[in-house]
């Protein structure tokens, strides 16, 4: 007498059956349907069947239909109730109502390493096609935010964006702890009682890294990444400055996650009653209006940057609008290293003199070290070309490039950097 049964899945099932699905042990190792896609298709009202040993839930069977077609997403069984017929008999109730519901053909993936299920289907007539390789495309965005962020100009940054600033090791900590960490783990945050960043500023001398930051950001979170260009935004008068910028928050807003950059945002946030600039008040103020309701959704940060933060109006600044205010600036001599390290790593060199590259490479940020090792590899390849074999730059050639390379920062930068870390940092 069978002390096993097969019934149709009940809403109230749901709980029992994700203990099941979460455990390895009763399916496929490493299986091709997430739990997520089961609770989404028997909530759907896809067919689904359990088996039930008393009140115990001790196996399922789920499929997701699609006109004709079916697909099988996953046929679980707890361990101890192998082997006795419970695997098929849950595939012949699931196919019975899968037949009714007008389907001709029934598909299963199943990993190589899927313990439960391949004797199950073999014994209920369905056959392996040999030879088939299966791919899989991860997007993290459905087809129609591709469009709409095409037509933003946005885009999903690589994924070793963050590994590959070299050194800036107190602003990648900070970055992580304030902004990254609190939008990757929500749960972890509320838990703490810590609001996750909606909108930072990033400011610092040009080159440091500001803009590479944001990107690196957007990468961590696997979010997309759309950049506002003030300039473009500006058409010829300021108030279709503020018009567009009042669109282009109105088209992001419709994505469900976000990382939205605004470049130089001096420009749309000067100093009000700055005489020169008070065509752009109207400006000032659209975005101010605009910041409030585009912190009020989770899944977006907004990213402002600017070389010039003491140019920016006060009211743009304060706490309730942006959340840090985090200094990005020169690199220090550890970071210089790093920075040369990661440009240098891809130029056959010889041994180099690191301390003296690092020394003369002072007043040099991260752009200008990338373009002075440009410059080495440049003199390798000339060289190579000229019939050199095995040309390797030399300490000599790091030097020259870096002689050649005109510093981006001044001291009069350095020492305005330092004063606006005292007057506007927030971290
Ligand atoms: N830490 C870093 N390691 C390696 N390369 C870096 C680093 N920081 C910046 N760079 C490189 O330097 C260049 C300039 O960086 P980025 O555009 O991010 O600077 P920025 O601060 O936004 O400058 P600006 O103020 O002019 O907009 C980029 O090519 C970037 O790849
Ligand atoms: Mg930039």
């Amino acid at each position: 007498m069978a002390i096993w049964r097969v019934r149709d899945f009940h809403d109230e099932d749901l709980d029992d059956l994700i203990g099941l699905w979460d455990d390895p042990a009763s399916g496929d190792s490493d299986p091709v349907f997430s739990v997520s896609e089961l609770v989404a298709a028997v909530r759907g009202g896809d067919p689904a069947v359990v088996a039930l040993v008393g009140e115990e839930i001790v196996g399922a069977a789920v499929a997701e239909t699609d006109k004709d077609r079916a697909w099988l997403l996953r046929l679980s069984l707890a361990p101890p109730w192998r082997h006795r017929g419970i695997g098929s008999a849950l595939l012949q109730g699931l196919e019975e109502r899968l037949v009714s519901a007008g389907v001709q053909r029934i598909s299963c993936l199943l990993s190589s390493e899927a313990e439960i299920g391949a004797a199950a289907l073999e014994h209920q007539g369905y056959r392996s096609r040999p030879g088939i390789v299966f791919y899989e495309k991860l997007e993290s965005l459905s087809s129609a935010a591709h469009g709409l962020l095409a037509q933003l100009g946005g885009r999903m940054v690589r994924p070793d964006a963050w590994q590959t600033l070299g050194g800036m090791v107190r602003e990648k900590e900070l970055i992580e702890q304030r902004i990254v960490l609190p939008l990757a783990y929500p749960d972890e945050a509320e838990r703490a009682g810590l609001k996750p960043p909606r909108a930072v500023v990033l400011f610092g001398p040009p080159g440091t890294g500001k803009t590479t930051f944001a990107k690196a950001v957007a990468s961590r979170l696997a979010w997309p990444f759309v950049e506002l260009f003030p300039s473009r935004l500006a058409g010829e008068s300021a108030a279709g400055l503020a018009a567009a910028l009042r669109e282009a928050f109105a088209q992001v807003s419709e994505l469900d996650r976000v990382v939205l950059f605004i470049d130089e945002v001096e420009e749309i946030a000067a100093l009000r009653g700055d005489s020169a600039l008070s065509a752009a008040q109207g400006v000032t103020n659209e975005m101010l209006k605009l910041i409030p309701a585009f912190r009020e959704r989770d899944g977006r940060l907004l990213v402002c940057a600017t070389n010039s933060v003491r140019a920016l109006d006060a009211a743009f600044l304060r706490h309730g609008r942006f959340d840090y205010v985090i200094p990005v600036g020169p690199p220090d001599p550890a970071a210089r290293q790093a920075i040369w390290e990661r440009y240098l790593e891809s130029v056959p060199h010889e041994e180099l003199d690191e301390a003296a590259i690092v020394e003369r490479s002072d007043m040099l940020t991260p752009a200008d070290i990338e373009f002075a090792a440009r410059r080495a590899a440049q003199r390798v390849f000339e060289r190579s070309v000229a019939g050199e074999s095995e040309a390797r730059a030399t300490t000599g050639d790091v030097l020259e490039a870096i002689a050649a390379t005109r510093p981006t920062l001044t001291r009069q930068m350095i020492e305005d950097f330092e004063a606006d870390i005292d007057g506007y940092a927030r971290l």
